[in-house]
């Protein structure tokens, strides 16, 4: 593999518009567990999968209260960026990042350093609250002391409408602006770096040949096979936290 990651840093070089997208495999080793991975959430439990749907969670309380039972202690609150996220900043730091489009909710890499303007959050946040009435929206951990204090499914203050994490589930439409963000990024690109997704949720998928029919070069780096890996001019099959700090190292370091 070193030959291709002295390749890819060749090109990370001579990049000036980098878009890197990234998937739950990144914050794993911040003991965030991934979805689809080997002992990944939906892997484990596909029923889980099904009870994400938005549908189940607007219709049935039970699954609101389980919801917020997960959301008290979520691993998100526990984890700290790892060395993956912290290369990513380097990219940034350097100069090359044009935009970093992530699928995670977990705001890592905004706490490693990426500057938020440049963060897209596809998926949206697991940092904030919305009303699905009337669209206010709060943070999280305000909601979750309600939680605490016994309110098993708090309604919204303004409206008594529905409560639920800033985030897009099953059946939930991506916010149409954020969306064409991500893909105006891609389109941009001159080197598309994806990290740590299997890259099987649409409509952010799109972003691989998106970038590829703009003549971008597309790497992945993922610890798993792709359904883009075929089309990838480069794929680093390895832990994020690895490959990531010997892929954004300046030249001369590392
Ligand atoms: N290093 C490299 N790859 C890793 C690591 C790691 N440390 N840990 C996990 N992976 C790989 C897994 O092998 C898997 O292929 O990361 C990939 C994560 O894929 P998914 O679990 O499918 O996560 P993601 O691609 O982000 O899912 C997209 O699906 O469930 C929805 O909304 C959710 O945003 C999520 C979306
Ligand atoms: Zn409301």
């Amino acid at each position: 593999m070193q030959e291709s990651i002295d390749a890819v840093r060749g090109w990370i070089e001579a990049s000036t518009r980098i878009v890197v997208l990234t998937g739950a495999g990144v914050s794993t080793e911040s003991g965030i567990p991934d979805f689809r991975g080997p002992h990944g959430v939906w892997t484990k439990n596909p029923l889980a999968e099904k009870l994400s749907n938005i549908h189940h969670y607007l219709s049935d309380p039970e699954v609101r209260k389980l919801s917020w039972q997960h959301r008290l202690d979520h691993p998100t609150w526990h984890a700290k960026p790892n060395a993956g996220h912290i290369a990513l900043v380097e990219l940034e730091r350097r100069g090359k990042l044009h935009a970093l489009i992530t699928q995670n909710i977990d705001g890592l890499h905004q706490r490693a350093g990426n500057a938020p303007e440049r963060v897209i959050e596809v998926h949206g946040t697991l940092h904030e609250v919305v009303c699905m009435s009337c669209g206010w929206r709060g943070p999280m951990q305000a909601t979750l002391e309600r939680v605490r204090a016994g309110e098993a499914d708090p309604p919204c203050t303004i409206c008594s409408g529905i409560l639920k994490s800033a985030t897009i589930s099953f059946g939930q439409a991506l916010v149409p602006e954020v969306i064409d963000r991500a893909m105006q990024a891609a389109e941009a690109a001159d080197l598309l770096l994806a990290v740590g997704s299997s890259l099987q949720v649409y409509p952010v998928a799109n972003v691989v040949p998106a970038a590829k029919a703009a003549g971008a070069r597309i790497v992945i780096v993922n610890a798993e096979p792709t359904p883009f890996d075929d089309m990838a001019d480069a794929v680093l099959a390895g832990r994020t936290g690895d490959v990531l700090p010997r892929l954004c190292a300046k030249r001369g370091h590392r």
